[in-house]
């Protein structure tokens, strides 16, 4: 009877101790400098739009057709859906009673105004990143939006993840509030595109891997990450065989950035919008500090799995389909069109180990985005309702050993594991 007492004590004390560390985890860093509110000079506003671009904010923030900032959006994730809130200035449902005290406890620590702990779909393990001065130039700009009134949907998390001691779980475990650290072995252009691409730019959201309760290694991990609600692949940025950009050309990377396509790539789908919402509003210098920063990430390549054994007659059935389909536009030998259709021979993009982004490519079709400085992109057309899953798979082996491309077979099977129920 003692011992069932003293393990029943023992146990409750270790609670209670894990509790309380899981506690103090969730309140690091939270002192808030007193500052007089800056004033909202027009300079100010400008540089708080130019990193509300920086961060993409707006593409979170705003429904499908809807008042910019309004929010309402559904962000999905593999444990439910997220809707991002209202950041307009209204008083009932947007960020009307907020100070730039709260604002900054939202960014840097990823808390409500109401002490509520925010779910990691808003990449605040990114925002933290960001210094006190452009947090407030943020919230300068948003204060000068026009207020909408939009309630915000309620999340649509399952449980356990819909609830707070989850939460609080999670960021003791994989969240401290830091702000940018400058490496002083560095230069300042390095550090300027890590500060852009770690914080605001929230690369690593889509392009760092996560372990399965949805947590990467940090911000400076672009060591690939599978969207798996949009079945989007981001290919790992330090992967020569996926998307490191270290052997661009500094220009070509710049351009790609700015626009979307570059003679080897186009930025394709979730990418589209990142180009679209973001990028391509970013000043030559900081585009080229990006560059920079990218171009010098560390690089290793995953490792090839064992080789399959060919399906050759999958392969035949792929050509006379790519014959029929495609070669109008990407030509007999992959060869496609110079500023119009890309190449498909020796094309990174169809031939990497993980085939969702072809396969979403052949199914969605797409343009490029269409941005200021390539405002008509061309396009290519759907598949989904016209192929079906075998004769996608036929294509994608096709075209991923056609022209000396070398990539394993894409299996039916495959095609249907990736199909998802969203259409937006
Ligand atoms: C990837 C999508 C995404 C991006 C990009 C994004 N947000 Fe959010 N944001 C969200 C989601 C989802 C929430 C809701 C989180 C929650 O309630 O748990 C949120 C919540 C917030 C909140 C808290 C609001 C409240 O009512 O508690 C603020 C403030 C905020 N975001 C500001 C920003 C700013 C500023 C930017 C750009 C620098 C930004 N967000 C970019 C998805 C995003
Ligand atoms: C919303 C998710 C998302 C975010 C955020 C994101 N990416 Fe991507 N990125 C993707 C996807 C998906 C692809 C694969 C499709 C493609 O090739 O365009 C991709 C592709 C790329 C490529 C490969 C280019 C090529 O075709 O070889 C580069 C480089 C890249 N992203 C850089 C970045 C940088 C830099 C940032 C931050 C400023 C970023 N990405 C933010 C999803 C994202
Ligand atoms: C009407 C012309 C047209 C047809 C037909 C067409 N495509 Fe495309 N394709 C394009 C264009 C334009 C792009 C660039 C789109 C973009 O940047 O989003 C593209 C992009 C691609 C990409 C991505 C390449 C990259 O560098 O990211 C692949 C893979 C692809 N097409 C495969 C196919 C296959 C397989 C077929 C046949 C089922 C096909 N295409 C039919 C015009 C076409």
């Amino acid at each position: 009877m003692k011992r069932r007492f003293a393990v029943a004590a023992a146990l409750l004390a270790s609670l209670t101790l894990a509790g309380g560390a899981v506690y103090q985890l969730n309140h690091l860093d939270e002192s808030i400098e007193p500052k007089p509110p800056a004033l909202a000079t027009p300079a100010l506003l400008a540089r708080g739009e130019y990193l509300a671009r920086a961060g993409n904010c707006m593409g979170c923030h705003t429904r499908r057709g809807g008042v910019p900032y309004a929010g309402g959006r559904a962000i999905p994730t593999p444990f439910g859906d997220v809707f991002a809130p209202n950041l307009t200035p209204d008083l009932a449902t947007g960020l009307g009673q907020w100070s730039e005290a709260d604002f900054w406890a939202a960014l840097h620590n990823g808390r409500s105004k109401d002490g509520r702990l925010l779910t990691p779909a808003f990449p605040y393990t990114n925002y933290t990143l960001v210094t006190r001065d452009d947090a407030d130039a943020l919230f300068a700009y948003l204060r000068s939006l026009p207020a909408t009134a939009q309630a915000n949907p309620a999340h649509e998390l399952r449980f356990p993840y819909n609830t707070q001691p989850a939460l609080a779980l999670w960021r003791a475990l994989y969240f401290r509030p830091a702000v940018f650290q400058a490496e002083p072995s560095r230069g300042a252009e390095w550090n300027r595109g890590a500060y852009l691409s770690q914080g605001l730019g929230h690369c690593n959201a889509c392009h760092g891997a996560r372990n399965s309760l949805g947590a990467t290694q940090g911000p400076d991990d672009f060591s690939g990450g599978m969207l798996e609600s949009l079945a989007w692949y981001a290919p790992s940025l330090h992967d020569p065989a996926e998307a490191s950009v270290a052997a661009w050309s500094p220009s070509a990377l710049r351009q790609w950035l700015k626009t979307g396509s570059s003679p080897s790539a186009s930025a394709l789908g979730p990418m589209g919008e990142v180009v679209l919402g973001s990028t391509q509003h970013l000043t030559d210098a900081d585009l080229k500090a990006m560059a920079v920063y990218l171009q010098g990430l560390p690089q290793h390549s995953a490792s090839e799995p064992a080789p399959k054994r060919p399906d050759l007659a999958l392969r035949e059935q792929g050509q006379a389909l790519y014959g029929d389909h495609c070669a109008s536009c990407h030509g007999e030998q992959g060869e496609g069109k110079a500023a119009a259709y890309p190449a498909l021979a020796g094309n990174r993009a169809l031939l990497m180990q993980n085939p969702a982004n072809l396969l979403r490519i052949i199914q969605r079709g797409g343009f490029a985005p269409a941005t200021a400085s390539n405002p008509r992109p061309y396009g290519m057309p759907p598949f989904a309702g016209i192929l079906s899953d075998k004769e996608q798979a036929a294509l994608a082996s096709f075209v991923r050993n056609a022209w000396g491309n070398k990539a394993a077979d894409v299996r039916p099977l495959d095609v249907l594991q990736l199909k998802t129920q969203r259409v937006d």
